[in-house]
Order: structure tokens, then sequence, then C-alpha cells
């Protein structure tokens, strides 16, 4: 009997295959917008030099476009394990518990991406991603998409042109706040959803960065898309702890290597996309744009500023003290 069993370990060993003809692991990284977008470029990009640089020994799956799981869904797969990877709007980590994240949805607090950097790279971006880790998560970078600007089908050049709109926001009480204090009414809805939602009259208008806007198609169903920059579009890359902290440490360093270049790739492009995409739903003749003149935007900020008080306990107090520090602030 002991005999078989040498004999089974043995054959076992025998066609065990060599380390370099082992499946690879693999990666499956979810996330909801187009290929042609600062974040679905920085995927493939990732993709890219993580395979590189692992030869082969990683392979990484790219679902774009809410393939794999909508946004509502995807944490939940996340911790679950169904999937690897994330590069979620931080507007969407209240639902998960880790509501400190909307602090980047408060209104007029950025200028530019610098000023948007000092707060990714400095103690309070460090400090979120810490507050994921008791709930499966491992934060690895900070990416950006862009500044958001309004549309609907109607033309909005005032603040109060928002009244009684229908308006798609993403999960995130701040967001609900900002569209009440402009009069609007708020509806959290799945990204994947929106466009169908514009064209049936669902919803009068939503909030996206250009980029998001025009490959998503959205100029087909809006009239108007107005200049407001009222606040950013910026994502948490993330992935399942447990995972993460169970490969091999020189594949984990690799990935680490090759997510900081996808970073940094990532967002320099991040601005020209956004550029590129404004100028494209110009030339589609679809979608009338509206530039703000520096008084008419001072009073779409000026109507929207109470938010900040609003949710400071939401935020965190100090959070937002070192967040105005951060960017010279001023309301
Ligand atoms: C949205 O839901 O509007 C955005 O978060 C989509 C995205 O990932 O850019």
């Amino acid at each position: 009997m002991k005999f078989h069993w040498v004999i089974a370990a043995a054959v076992a060993v025998a066609v065990a295959p060599p380390v370099s003809a082992q499946q690879p692991i693999v990666i499956k990284f979810s996330h909801v917008v187009a290929v042609n977008t600062p974040k679905g470029k920085g995927a493939e990009y990732f993709k890219k030099l993580a395979e590189e640089r692992t030869g082969g020994k990683v392979k990484v799956e790219v679902y774009p476009n809410s393939q794999l799981f909508k946004d509502g869904e995807e944490m939940e797969a996340l911790q679950l394990g169904s999937v690897q990877m994330l590069a979620p709007s931080v507007s969407k980590f209240g639902p998960l518990g880790a509501r400190e994240f909307e602090i980047f949805d408060l209104p007029y607090v950025f200028d530019n991406f610098d000023e948007l950097h000092k707060v990714t790279d400095g103690p309070v971006g460090k400090a979120l991603f810490k507050k994921l880790e008791s709930k499966g998560i491992t934060g690895l970078a900070y990416w950006d998409n862009g500044f958001k600007d309004m549309s609907a089908n109607k033309a909005l050049r005032k603040p109060e042109d928002m009244k009684g709109l229908k308006m798609r926001i993403q999960s995130s009480k701040v967001l609900e706040s900002e569209m009440r204090a402009y009069g609007a009414l708020p509806q959290v809805m799945a990204f994947s959803e929106v466009y169908q939602a514009m064209q049936t009259g669902v919803v009068d208008g939503s909030e996206n960065p250009p980029s998001n806007f025009y490959t998503q198609k959205m100029h087909e169903v809006q009239k108007y898309l107005t200049l407001t920059d009222h606040g950013v579009i910026e994502y948490a890359v993330i992935v399942n702890k447990k995972f993460w902290d169970g490969l091999p440490a020189d594949i984990r360093t690799a990935l680490e290597g090759a997510m900081k270049d996808a970073t940094k790739y990532a967002n320099d492009i991040s601005k020209k996309e956004n550029d590129d995409a404004l100028a494209a739903v110009k030339a589609s003749g679809k979608t009338e744009i509206i530039k703000l003149t520096p008084e008419e935007k001072a009073a779409w900020k000026k109507a929207v500023i109470p938010v900040h008080k609003e949710n400071e306990a939401r935020v965190g107090k100090d959070t937002l003290e070192t967040v105005y520090k951060e960017t010279g602030f001023k309301s």
C-alpha cells in the first residue's frame, strides 16, 4: 500500500510542469469607462508593463466599460476576490463605509491638478488608503480624470438654472448636497445606465469630465454642456488585499513598479485627453458648449460653498483643514 503512494508521488512530481510553463497569475482589472479615456489607457499601459516586467508570469485581463461589473457591484466583487483590481472614482467609497474619500467631491476645492496632487500624494491620500485595509482592500495609486462640467438639455448659465432638474450623480452624499444646494434633484445611478437615462428623460442632466461625456456619447443626448469645472473625478486604483499580500515578493515588487509608471502615464495624459474630448464634443455640433465669465463662475461657486460646512463632519474636520492648507483654498 505504502509503495503505491510513493509511486503516485513520484509520478506527480514527474508530470508537474516546469516553473516556466506554469499557469500565469491572472489579475482581472475591471473598470466602468471606455478604453479611450485616461483611466482606460492607464489600465492598458499597466497591463503592458506588468506582463513585460514579470516575463509573462502575470497576465492582466482588463475589462472596460462595465463589461464585468457595474459600479455599485464592483467593490463587493473585489472584496470577494472575483476580481483582483479596480479603479473606481473615489466618490464611490461611501457605501463601503469609507466616506472620508468624499472630501474630493467637495465643490471648488481644487483649481488645478497641482493642488489635487498635493492631497493625493500627501498625508491625506495615504491616510485614506489606510482606511481601506480593514475592508480587505489595498490602495495602490491615485489616477486623475479631470474637472467636471454640468450638462443638461437646458442651457445652464446661472446656478438657478439647475432648479428642479433631475441630475444623475455617483453614490456620494457630498454630491447629493452639491446638487441640492443648486436646487436640483440628485439621482444616484450606475455609470453604465446614464446614457439611456438621458435619452429617455429619466434624468435631465449630469456632471462629468469631457472624457467621460464624449466617450459615453452623452453629446448625442444632451444639448448643453456648461464649463463649470466645479469638481474633480479622481480614481483610486485598488486591489484585493489578500491576493496582493499573497503574491511572491519579487512579483509584487515588479507590479508596484509597473503601477508607479502607469500612474505617471495616466496622470500625464489626463488633461490632454479631456481637452481633446471637449474639442470632439464641439466638433460633433450636437452639444452647445457654454463658457462662463469669471463673474458667472463665481456665482456657481458661491451657491455651492455651504456644502463644505454641511459635510465637515462627514469628511472629517481635521482632514478638511489639511486639504484647505495644502490647496490654499479660500472660499
Ligand atoms: C461616474 O460614475 O460618473 C464616474 O465615476 C465614472 C468613472 O469611473 O469615471
